[in-house]
């Protein structure tokens, strides 16, 4: 037996050290350093690639992976084509947002496919998963709860049952009780992920790991796995709204930035198939400060809509309230519409909002928004059939924009009639033969656009 060493770790990003600190070099968060008890490790191997022998490259036989379908098109696209064998997967996500949900929803589509579904809840009771299930409508007699949260016990479950796919839910409530530190500590959470994480490399079972969101952003100690695990997916939303969106930002097996769109309601949740239509659906008819915009999430075309409220400020220091939209971005529009198209808003408040709750980050976006806000401030209408799109600099130049194809065809399945387009992309427009002619609009400068639009 060797010694017992103890050491300090970071419990947002992992940074270990000898001796206590108050502000973590790693990620400069305070106070998050707790003394850990750290076992002697005599296993070696614990990336979970047990194959140590030497190979040519060119020797190394690959098949296509095998993969599952969940049958939920939206989250096979995240996961790039469906669950893959011997594949472990971390579903990250603020507390409440709906990944046992998703995931309990995922296990019955699966199991329906003649699939074995082990569901592991460190967090509820045998009983509470069955009064959710009902609630959801679960019906699939293949999938087994076990209400565990030693690492041990579940092992032993899965060597008796050896299901095709686990899901552990969640990875901060299992503990293995050799290791002295608590339950959801970076020790513990490394220990029991590595454990799992064999465990699935060598067999053909998949693996489902939810792991909750701190305050700060990262997960609590799961960021610190998002290195070992093969994709990494987050569960995303406010509360407030009842859409959701599943957003990979690892896939060792697919692209990431791909999103999936579901929405909760009464009987969990619900993918959403065509999310341009979700996000236009309250749209507001004829109202100043309107504006649509194409945006990309990942490879497929959002259209949402973009509000912009300019009122007359009755203090020194005028207020520019963001939502859904970047706030020194919007800043910045505003400035380039004071130089280069005369609109004075120095003494204007300006709210502009991404209508949903929904966040973009895109510079596409920039000639919506600045179109937006010139609406509202000379208080005229943008017809609601015309589409916008483009990037704008500082000199009032409109810039062009990746994906333009893609925008344009949304927009017309959408039933959009006109379409305002950088000039730089005029060359890669085509218009779609299924649907219905959209008449494109080449600009170059924003004076062009406002001179169009208002
Ligand atoms: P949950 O999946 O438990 O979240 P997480 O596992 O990420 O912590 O979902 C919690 C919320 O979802 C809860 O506040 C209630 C809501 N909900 C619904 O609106 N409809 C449903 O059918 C279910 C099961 C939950
Ligand atoms: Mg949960």
């Amino acid at each position: 037996m060797g010694k017992t060493k103890t050491k300090f770790i970071c419990q947002e990003c992992g940074y270990e050290s000898p001796k206590w600190m108050g502000k973590c070099p790693g990620c400069s968060n305070w106070n998050t350093f707790v003394e850990e008890i750290e076992k002697r490790d005599t296993k070696k191997n614990t990336r979970g690639i047990s194959s140590t022998r030497l190979m040519k490259l060119k020797d190394i036989a690959v098949e296509e992976e095998k993969r599952i379908s969940t049958t939920y098109s939206e989250l096979d696209r995240v996961l790039g084509g469906g669950i893959v064998n011997s594949s472990l997967v971390l579903v990250g996500g603020d507390p409440g947002i709906g990944k046992s949900t998703l995931l309990m929803q995922t296990a019955d589509r699966v199991a329906k496919q003649d699939q074995k579904v082990l569901y592991v809840t460190g967090e509820e009771s045998a009983r509470q998963i069955k009064i959710r299930a009902e609630r959801l409508g679960m019906e699939s007699n293949n999938i087994y709860i076990l209400a565990e949260t030693n690492v041990e016990h579940i092992i032993n479950s899965l060597e008796k049952l050896n299901p095709n796919l686990l899901i552990l839910d969640s990875i901060q409530t299992i503990y293995n009780p050799e290791i002295t530190s608590a339950p959801g500590s970076v020790s513990q959470v490394k220990e029991v992920t590595a454990t799992i994480m064999r465990i699935t490399k060598s067999s053909d079972m998949s693996t489902f790991i939810v792991g909750h969101v701190t305050k700060q952003g990262s997960i609590a100690g799961p960021r610190v796995l998002e290195h070992m695990v093969d994709t990494v997916l987050y569960f995303e939303g406010d509360t407030q709204h009842s859409y959701r969106i599943l957003r990979a930002v690892k896939n060792r097996y697919g692209s990431t930035n791909e999103v999936g769109v579901f929405q909760m309601n009464d009987a969990g949740l619900e993918e959403i198939i065509n999310p341009s239509s979700f996000f236009l659906e309250s749209r507001t008819e004829n109202s100043y400060g309107s504006v649509i915009a194409a945006s990309m999430e990942g490879t497929r075309p959002l259209l949402i809509e973009i509000q912009a409220l300019i009122s007359h400020s009755s203090f020194g220091v005028p207020r520019r309230v963001t939502t859904g939209v970047d706030n020194s971005r919007a800043a910045m529009l505003m400035a380039v519409l004071e130089k280069k198209a005369g609109i004075q808003l120095q003494n204007s408040d300006a709210y502009i909002n991404v209508i949903g709750g929904m966040q973009v980050k895109e510079t596409a976006v920039d000639l919506p928004i600045l179109c937006a806000i010139a609406s509202s401030f000379k208080e005229i209408n943008i017809d609601q059939n015309t589409i916008i799109m483009g990037e704008v600099g500082l000199s009032g130049e409109v810039r062009g924009i990746k994906d333009i194809d893609k925008r344009i065809k949304e927009a017309q399945k959408m039933g959009f009639k006109r379409a305002v387009v950088p000039f730089s992309n005029t060359k890669n427009v085509k218009n779609d033969k299924d649907s219905e002619e959209i008449e494109i609009l080449n600009v170059k400068t924003i004076e062009e656009v406002l001179d169009i639009l208002l």
